[in-house]
């Protein structure tokens, strides 16, 4: 045995070390306590940081920390275990930790996994795990989503991750070998992707007895998680509930514009009540951004006037597409008074459903629910998926008010009525297999081998109607055969992280000699919008944007952005001056870099015109190959579309850069907001659709109306020319012999 290996073993043993007596699966909690409180770091052998032993005594003061012992001994006798507690008990950040000094997965080349429905918690949550710990993040602790991975080989062992994540890795690695546990965290979410994992799990727990599951929830879905599992009374893990009652306040009567309700409701917290923090949920970005902006502008104007009675204020937004260093800003201090004597500062956190269960944040006092979210909306009859806001659930507003009571008694300020809480809302959201498009799921689900997708053990199944549309659309895109089987395509297709429809676009984007371009339009529709429109800016912005806009669609218009973005990226100023976000286009460059390895490894070469007619014009054709089911036609001249098949009237969303009006478009995204619109418009010729996709547009099934008579005159049209060749073919031979 070399020196340096006899020195290694020797100092595994050694008797100071932090982990020394540590069985795998067999720790209890004195142990893990006695090696929290050792001066080394047991993963890195290096003397703590100062901070570490501070963020200690924040962990110990969790409710979970003083029943380690129990979940160890549960985790121990258990190999399916699944643990409750209220949002904030410590589930996210220390269950984690407990298992990693059980499982210790670095001494034995695997990893626990801990899944998040949202990629945000999965940041975050890392990067205070990683503190915690005293590692650096993506080293010994990292996080995982999609296109973005700070994990290291060979050194993470404690990894975050997005469950759709960890569901694409079951592709490639069925029994999940790399791992010692995996915990789904926030099972109560009833993501897609968790569902199906559970499904996936409770089959690969059979089989890989070494394997220990734990299911996470805050709510006390846990019930139906243990029926599901089979398992018994004894693995079930609970956490004390929360202390601290919360007063729950109702308007009187129904709020026209709940937005502005919101604002001035923080206003009135703010000059009115106590000391503390206030979170208010709101559905997405630019009405968060816009709320940040007017509370901060009325709070200042109120401390100007009245700097003795009002204290500062600090709004800070939160949502998923801010990055990490942004995002952690939420736990930044309240500011303090503006001098010794006057009223302290608050903090005023303006939120998605993120802060809902995934992040808790200490300090909030007050809860403002306008009672809405963004959800996942999914009509199989008209194929249309879209992020709709609509009202929550009464578990959701239980869930957000719950957030004011952590640190002391706190209050929570509906923005709608008794009466309607109580009749209005549904009970529990609705999980997101049952009002989603399921096509990449059945995808994925065929991939590895499931062939009875309506027999699958699901937690909820979903409708056959969203089944069969799956099938369907798979169906059209060759990615299925009519068995139901997987095609090459369709297991080539499962390979990218993408919707099937964009996956098919970059497979056979080198037959049109356009891979190149398809890969970055592909980046750009999988990355944020890059378009900034400053409130005090807008005409500028709106300039900017027009001169990166290319006549023929906005697909073009997004590759001209990035292809600029490119050749500009040395210029600081560029993205700036030209009213982009530069992260968003960083971030569609990661993503391009990333996608292209997929390709690669796939054989897939990126190809390239010079003729930039020819180059358009076959751009376009990939469009119709991978988005057929996406179609619009224009209604006559009242300047409004219809869907094609489904036959819905819609606009061209204001975003669209299309003033041509064409006859026929490709669409990106069906959008529902005051009415309905279609974004990422693009415009096609109809011929393009009988040759591509012509078992689609297959006219002897389609439903009567001015499209299907607008593509029968194409129809003929094309079979007269084909006759017309047909003659010329069969004449040019007789005239050579004569
Ligand atoms: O998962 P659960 O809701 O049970 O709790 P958690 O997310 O593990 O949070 C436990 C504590 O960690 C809370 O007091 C959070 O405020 C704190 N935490 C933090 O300070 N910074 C983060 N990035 C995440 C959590
Ligand atoms: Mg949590």
């Amino acid at each position: 045995m070399p020196k340096y290996q006899k020195q290694a073993k020797k100092a595994a043993l050694n008797a100071n070390e932090p982990l020394y007596g540590f069985i795998p699966r067999r720790v209890t909690g004195a142990q893990v306590r006695s090696a929290l409180e050792h001066d080394l770091n047991p993963f890195t052998k290096q003397q703590h940081f100062a901070q570490y032993k501070r963020i200690l005594e924040a962990r110990k003061k969790l409710p979970v920390y003083s029943q380690m012992d129990e979940f160890l001994e549960i985790f121990k006798n258990n190999q399916i275990v699944v643990v409750v507690g209220e949002t904030g008990s410590g589930k996210t950040t220390q269950i984690p930790q407990f298992v990693a000094y059980s499982d210790l997965p670095h001494t034995r080349g695997k990893m626990v996994a801990c899944t998040q429905p949202r990629r945000v918690a999965a940041m975050s949550v890392a990067k205070r795990v990683a503190d915690e710990m005293d590692v650096q993040l993506g080293r010994q602790v990292g996080y995982s989503m999609r296109f973005e991975d700070m994990t290291e080989a060979g050194t993470t062992f404690l990894k975050y991750m997005t469950d759709s994540v960890l569901l694409q890795e079951v592709l490639d690695d069925p029994t999940l070998s790399r791992y010692s546990t995996i915990i789904l965290d926030d099972a109560h979410e009833r993501t897609l992707a968790t569902d199906i994992l559970m499904s996936l799990l409770k089959k690969v727990a059979k089989t890989r007895t070494d394997l220990k599951i734990i299911i996470m929830s805050a709510t006390l879905d846990a019930l139906k998680f243990q029926k599901y599992f089979s398992l018994a009374p004894a693995s079930l893990f609970e956490l004390p509930g929360r202390t601290h009652p919360i007063e729950v306040f109702y308007t009187q009567e129904p709020e026209a514009n709940y937005a502005e309700a919101a604002i001035r409701t923080v206003l009135m917290i703010h000059r009115g009540e106590g000391p503390g923090d206030i979170l208010l949920f709101l559905t997405g970005k630019e009405e968060i951004e816009d709320a940040c902006r007017k509370i901060k502008l009325e709070a200042d104007d109120l401390v100007n006037q009245d700097p003795d009675s009002v204290g500062p204020l600090m709004c800070v937004p939160l949502y998923s597409s801010l990055p990490l260093s942004q995002q952690q800003r939420i736990f930044d201090q309240a500011p303090k008074p503006t001098m010794p004597n006057r009223p302290p500062g608050r903090k005023v956190v303006v939120s998605t459903n993120i802060a809902e269960t995934s992040l808790t944040i200490d300090g909030i006092v007050y809860v403002v629910d306008p009672g809405f979210s963004k959800q996942k909306v999914y009509n199989p009859r008209i194929r249309v998926e879209s992020q709709l806001v609509s009202p929550i659930s009464k578990a959701s507003a239980r869930q957000r008010a719950g957030r004011a009571g952590r640190t002391q008694p706190g209050k929570c300020f509906r923005l709608y009525t008794e009466k309607d809480f109580m009749t209005q809302l549904e009970e529990q959201t609705i999980p997101e297999i049952l009002r989603c498009n399921l096509s990449n799921t059945v995808l994925q689900l065929v991939k590895i081998g499931v062939t009875d997708l309506v027999r699958f053990d699901y937690v909820d199944r979903p409708g056959p109607e969203a089944l069969m549309r799956a099938l369907e659309l798979l169906n059209y895109l060759a990615a299925l055969d009519d068995d139901g089987n997987i095609t090459p395509l369709g297991s080539m297709m499962a390979d990218f992280p993408l919707d099937p429809q964009l996956s098919k676009m970059l497979i056979i984007s080198p037959e049109f000699n356009c891979s190149t371009e398809i890969l970055a339009i592909t980046s750009m529709l999988s990355a944020p919008s890059v378009w900034i429109r400053p409130p005090n800016a807008r005409n500028q912005a709106d300039a900017a944007k027009a001169s990166f806009t290319v006549p023929e669609g906005d697909h073009l218009t997004f590759m001209n952005v990035f292809n600029q973005y490119l050749t500009n990226k040395g210029d600081k100023r560029w993205a700036y001056d030209n009213f982009l976000d530069m992260r968003a286009l960083t971030q569609a460059e990661n993503i391009q870099g990333q996608l292209e390895r997929t390709m690669q490894q796939n054989d897939l070469p990126l190809l390239s015109l010079t003729d930039k007619r020819k180059l358009f014009q076959n751009i376009r054709q990939v469009l119709v190959c991978g988005f057929f089911m996406q179609i619009a036609h224009k209604e006559g001249d009242k300047g409004s579309y219809l869907t094609v098949k489904d036959n819905q009237v819609v606009q061209l969303h204001p975003s669209s850069g299309l003033d041509s009006r064409p006859e026929w478009v490709v669409y990106n995204e069906f959008v529902l907001t005051d009415r309905p619109y279609i974004s990422g418009v693009t415009e096609v010729r109809p011929e393009w659709l009988l040759e591509f996709a012509s078992n689609y547009f297959d006219l002897k099934a389609f439903p009567d109306g001015e499209t299907k008579r607008a593509l029968q005159r194409v129809q003929n049209r094309r079979l007269g020319r084909a006759e017309d060749s047909e003659i010329s073919a069969v004449s040019k031979p007789r005239k050579n012999k004569k």
